[in-house]
């Protein structure tokens, strides 16, 4: 096996192991994939001022995202089937990130439970909720994430229906698996993952399944979806969830000016811009794009996070020097996931990290918390 040295190469060892609706299902936008490519282009079309003969012999990475220190400005983004990368993925997500020191976002649409990633890590991770019809079953989710003492609740605001995902659609996404020819034609060449998914009970939405009247299975992920999440969801409803968590709030996906005011007045801690890595509106800018106007607006009455196309510690160095206060990691992640399991998300973490710091370096900086646009071509 070659040695791994980027998300790329990551990728690549994820692409072999995992099957191919899953691999598919984390690696696909929405349409014609534009917004998801415009995400990566953007960003890597930022260029950096080569700087010389400064002194960068002592570096630091390190930047607080709500407050709390981390070794670098980058969190795990909250990302459906996790624990269908690998078997118990969640859980395993969660670990490689509390070891690291960054924070963990658990999806509504995990695999594992809240109370399961409780009852296997040790910190506080973050909960993501998407709002759904049922709201006795939002509530009962919102009272689980507290008791679980998750340390910040995050709600998507861009789910309200789903983009279609040509790739989900044309290989049946569905949890588990459907038995049927091509499914098992392509799981007897992943008998790594067949392996562990027999050694786990964790096989279902278990946030979901148990908890909903009348769902006692998933079948396909985008008709479940249809029916149980909200187009009714408006700014009412989100100051409504606002007052039920006394916790830490971030809001998820706003890439509008008016959204970002929206936003504001709820009292958000943090906000993302986001466009859900380019898997719901096909067409919209990349993220990275839309930073600033977003900025401009929010100056600094709360923290302004970035997801979507960060491959490299090089995106990371890009967005703090834009101005954002925090990034996020979702495909990066679930690659070294995919791949190797809790030690891949460390090694991700680790590749980002150095890049982060080298690149740094080379641009002249030495404090990560420091970094402006003068750093930027
Ligand atoms: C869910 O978050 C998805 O993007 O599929």
């Amino acid at each position: 096996m070659s040695v791994i040295l980027s998300v790329e190469d990551m990728r690549k060892k994820a692409k072999a192991r995992v099957p191919r609706m899953f691999f598919d299902y984390a690696e696909s936008g929405s349409w014609t994939e534009d917004t998801l490519r415009a995400n990566i282009n953007d960003l890597m079309g930022i260029k950096f001022r080569q700087r010389v003969a400064v002194d960068i012999s002592e570096r630091s990475t390190e930047m607080e995202m709500l407050g709390e220190k981390l070794p670098m400005p980058v969190a795990l983004a909250p990302t459906g089937l996790a624990g269908m990368q690998t078997a118990d993925g969640e859980i395993h997500a969660a670990r490689a990130a509390e070891k690291f020191g960054v924070p963990f976002t658990l999806s509504t649409m995990s695999v594992c439970s809240i109370e399961e990633v409780q009852s296997k890590t040790r910190d506080p991770f973050w909960f993501q909720l998407y709002v759904m019809r049922d709201r006795d079953f939002i509530d009962r989710l919102i009272k689980r994430a507290k008791e679980a003492n998750c340390s910040a609740l995050m709600i998507t605001l861009d789910l309200q229906v789903m983009g279609q995902r040509h790739r989900d659609i044309k290989n049946g996404l569905s949890v588990p698996p459907k038995i049927n020819l091509p499914n098992i034609l392509n799981l007897i060449t992943k008998p790594k993952w067949c392996l562990g998914m027999l050694g786990t009970k964790n096989r279902k939405f278990g946030n979901i399944v148990g908890h909903v009247k009348g769902v006692r299975d998933m079948s396909s992920l985008a008709e479940w979806t249809v029916n149980q999440f909200d187009p009714t969801l408006c700014w009412d409803d989100v100051l409504e969830l606002r007052k039920k968590w006394s916790g830490k709030i971030v809001l998820k996906g706003i890439m509008d000016k008016e959204d970002a005011k929206a936003a504001l007045n709820i009292g958000a801690d943090a906000i993302i811009v986001s466009n859900h890595g380019g898997r719901q509106l096909d067409g919209a800018s990349s993220s990275v794009s839309a930073l600033p106007k977003i900025l401009d607006i929010v100056q600094d009455k709360c923290e302004i996070w970035v997801d979507g196309g960060i491959r490299t510690g090089q995106d990371i160095l890009r967005l703090i020097a834009l101005g954002a206060k925090g990034t996020l990691i979702g495909r990066a992640f679930l690659y070294g996931l995919g791949a190797e399991g809790e030690k891949g998300v460390t090694r991700i973490l680790e590749i980002l990290q150095k890049e982060l710091d080298l690149t740094m370096a080379l641009c002249g900086a030495t404090d990560l918390s420091q970094v402006n646009k003068n750093i930027l071509l």
